[in-house]
């Protein structure tokens, strides 16, 4: 059983995988947070009162408990106002003016499986036994409001998913002005903080530094998750490594705005939370409305940031992608964007499909530039009609060209975006997020849809509808190339603009559940200027994300390293581009570029009508060779072996889920002089098995290397050295 409840009825632990997780309404009412860490007997429930150590300054609530104190108490939703000085969870505002809040353990519910959520991504289960659901309901008397608190607890994952439901069920409004999705106080502090950061081009770097006293932060206030900051924030021990040690981490389940921070007291607790950022939100709740926060995901490790990793992959491979691609391969794509960018006919995009097709290539996906008048990236998003100069047969005509080739056929669009140089914003001026009297403020040369409106979200649907209707259409890339400015739709009133980010993002999700569910065969990959929105609530509907807009190896070698942190390699698209690299400059070996690129879900992303014939031929043993690991790559286990922000070297590796099948893939930087002898450790692998050992070579096929010992392999490892510049090397095992 997942949830345990103890006979007074107030004391709950939660078994998710190895894990537990404990809290208790406390004899004042107040919903403590006692333990979440390595599974514990839940025969004995645990009490941690021993924190409530009276405290110099702290206000005591309750003059009758002396020693209970709300800043000292470690709770599961923090309230503010009545004693506890650290960030709250909730805030809320009532129509006397005030914002002090307390609410108070009322009722509890457990069932067997997950809800649902609708209108917002969230984690699902098939089988009910899979997981169980505690519902925690609080209430505050004074507002009349009730909070429900959700924790669903995964049988076989380290897994906890939790958000917070908002009633006001007073005759008055009620402003939310911070709504978090989750909030956890672990009783200690010396942590490293782990977050993913970057900027365009080089997105989701892990950081790793000492978090000392006071607060730590990554938030976005983009409008989108962004390039700058992930919704995902880890706290370890220092010693913790890929294989060893403690981690707690969050993660969001959300597109937009977002905040998640740690603090630590002079008393050396730590509060943890997560949700979507407080700044510059609010949310009126009217008389009887109800407000439902995005899912947070809470995986605990005790082995390692590897063990963290594999959780959130299983999380997100089996509960948060839907079928039919949750469980079905995911195509070799050639894009047409480095290849040609705007400039294209049709007569290029069927050379392209031609060869494409001559290599093996399952999918070409035409990007930017089919529509209107987009010669280049100063008009026509919003004209959603083929350029007939360049497609004289329009998209039908295209289409069908490319399946005749026996390719499938992918489309790049950008339907949250309007350019003010097009017929559409000419004939709905009002539709962009604007604010009155200001200057609407451009960027990539176009404005924001405003997806608050209810008209403009039927109308993508509708366009978007007709278009997957009319046009067998197998793909769409769905680009979002712009953050947003000049937050405010007039529609809505006054004190309904600090809603509108939020509003824009379930106007989002709605669009993309619409047409998710008509058209479930149609595969989505969500891109926005690269990996300006990779997170969890895009792959919900959009299972898989262009890592980023930097397709050069090397600088991949770090975002892909990163972005599988918390993402499954199958959730990332990654293309082998032409050389030099259009972003860097770079020239590195087409070798390279395939393993880095072969690492994901893979594709090519160049003029494949120009290769030489040497690079054809390499190219088409390429897409040979992943078609055959493609279910050890896209399904399989993933390890991090040298982590390429530290040095000069790259390694990772996949293991089949029964341990029979491995693919090692090593990568250096630059040549070192007197290089010195690497051993890469291998992992995932059956100690008590022999593997025959293969590797990769220059011809581009695998040479036998000898018969190894699973436990030879991890304890001693594979032996490389970085002889030549962005050298590569891939081994493959078979028990
Ligand atoms: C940004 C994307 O990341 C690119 O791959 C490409 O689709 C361009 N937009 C097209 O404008």
């Amino acid at each position: 059983m997942a949830v345990h409840v103890d006979s007074s009825g107030r004391h709950f632990q939660l078994d998710a995988g190895d894990s537990s997780y404990v809290l208790e309404a406390t004899e004042e009412g107040a919903l403590a947070h006692w333990y979440w860490g390595p599974k514990l007997r839940s025969s004995s429930p645990v009490h941690r009162r021993e924190l409530l150590v009276p405290r110099a300054f702290a206000p005591r609530p309750f003059p009758e408990h002396e020693e209970f104190s709300y800043d000292v108490l470690p709770q599961e939703y923090p309230t503010w106002g009545r004693g506890d000085f650290r960030s709250p969870a909730y805030q809320v505002r009532l129509d006397d003016g005030s914002a002090v809040t307390d609410l108070r353990f009322q009722a509890y519910r457990h069932v067997p499986g997950k809800p649902r959520l609708a209108g917002l991504p969230h984690i699902y289960v098939d089988d009910p036994q899979s997981a169980e659901t505690l519902i925690v309901v609080l209430y505050d008397a004074v507002a009349d409001l009730k909070v429900e608190l959700v924790y669903t607890a995964l049988a076989d994952l380290n897994a906890i998913v939790r958000s917070a439901k908002f009633y006001n069920q007073s005759p008055r409004p009620l402003v939310l002005e911070r709504a978090l999705s989750a909030s956890v106080d672990l009783p200690e502090a010396g942590w490293d903080w782990i977050r993913l950061v970057g900027a365009w081009g080089r997105e989701r770097k892990i950081e790793r530094t000492v978090l000392g006293l006071g607060m730590g932060s990554v938030e976005s206030r983009r409008g989108a998750s962004s390039h700058q900051a992930n919704p995902f924030l880890a706290l370890a021990d220092s010693a913790t490594g890929e294989r060893s040690g403690r981690v707690w981490a969050m993660q969001l389940i959300y597109s937009g705005n977002f905040r998640a921070q740690a603090e630590v007291d002079g008393f050396e607790n730590t509060r943890m939370a997560i949700g979507i950022d407080p700044f510059q939100f609010q949310w009126t709740l009217a008389p009887h409305e109800t407000f439902q926060t995005p899912e947070a995901v809470l995986v605990f490790s005790h082995q390692g940031l590897g063990t963290m990793s594999e959780t959130f992959h299983d999380l997100y491979r089996q509960h948060l992608m839907r079928e039919p691609w949750r469980s079905q391969e995911r195509p070799i794509v050639l894009n047409s964007w480095e290849a040609t960018a705007f400039d294209f006919d049709e007569k290029k995009l069927v050379e392209l499909a031609d060869v494409a097709q001559s290599l093996g290539v399952e999918t070409l996906v035409l990007d930017d530039g089919w529509f209107g008048q987009r010669h280049d990236a100063r008009s026509s998003l919003g004209d959603w009609v083929p350029n007939h100069q360049k497609l004289p047969q329009g998209l039908i005509g295209l289409a069908k060209k490319v399946h005749d080739r026996g390719l499938q056929f992918g489309l790049w669009v950008e339907p949250e975006m309007v350019s003010p140089a097009s017929d559409l914003y000419r004939a709905h001026p009002d539709w962009c997020l604007h604010v009155p009297h200001r200057p609407r403020t451009e960027g990539r040369h176009q404005l924001v849809l405003d997806l608050s409106r209810d008209d403009v979200v039927a109308w993508i649907i509708g366009w978007m509808t007709d278009l997957l209707t009319t046009t067998p259409i197998d793909y769409i890339k769905w680009d979002m190339n712009r953050n947003m400015t000049e937050v405010g739709s007039p529609q809505w009133p006054a004190d309904r603009q600090a809603e509108i980010s939020h509003r824009y993002i379930l106007g989002l999700y709605h669009v993309l559940e619409t047409l998710t569910a008509r058209f479930p065969q149609v595969l989505f990959e969500g891109c926005s200027g690269g990996g300006g929105r990779f997170d969890p609530g895009m792959l919900y509907y959009m299972p898989e994300t262009w890592t980023s807009d930097d397709s050069d190896a090397i600088d991949r070698l770090v975002t892909q390293y990163g972005t599988s942190l918390v993402y499954p390699p199958i959730a990332m698209t990654a293309h082998v581009s032409q050389v030099p690299s259009q972003q860097v400059g770079r020239i590195t070996p087409l070798t390279t570029r395939a393993w880095v690129a072969m690492s994901a879900t893979f594709g090519y992303e160049l003029d494949v009508t120009r290769l030489s014939a040497e690079e054809r031929e390499a190219i088409g043993r390429q897409i040979t060779v992943y078609k055959a690991l493609r279910p050890l790559v896209q399904f399989g286990r993933f390890y991090r072996l040298l982590d390429p922000a530290q040095g000069n070297e790259a390694s990772w590796m996949f293991v089949s889920g029964d341990g029979t099948e491995g693919l090692v893939v090593w990568v250096n930087r630059l040549a070192e002089p007197a290089a010195p002898v690497r051993w890469l450790h291998l992992t995932g692998l059956r100690a008590d098995r022999d593997y025959d050992l293969s590797e990769w070579t220059e011809e581009g096929s695998w040479q036998f290397r000898g018969r190894y010992g699973g436990d030879r392999l991890i304890n001693i490892g594979i032996a490389t050295r970085a002889v030549s510049d962005f050298g590569v090397r891939a081994w493959r095992l078979q028990a």
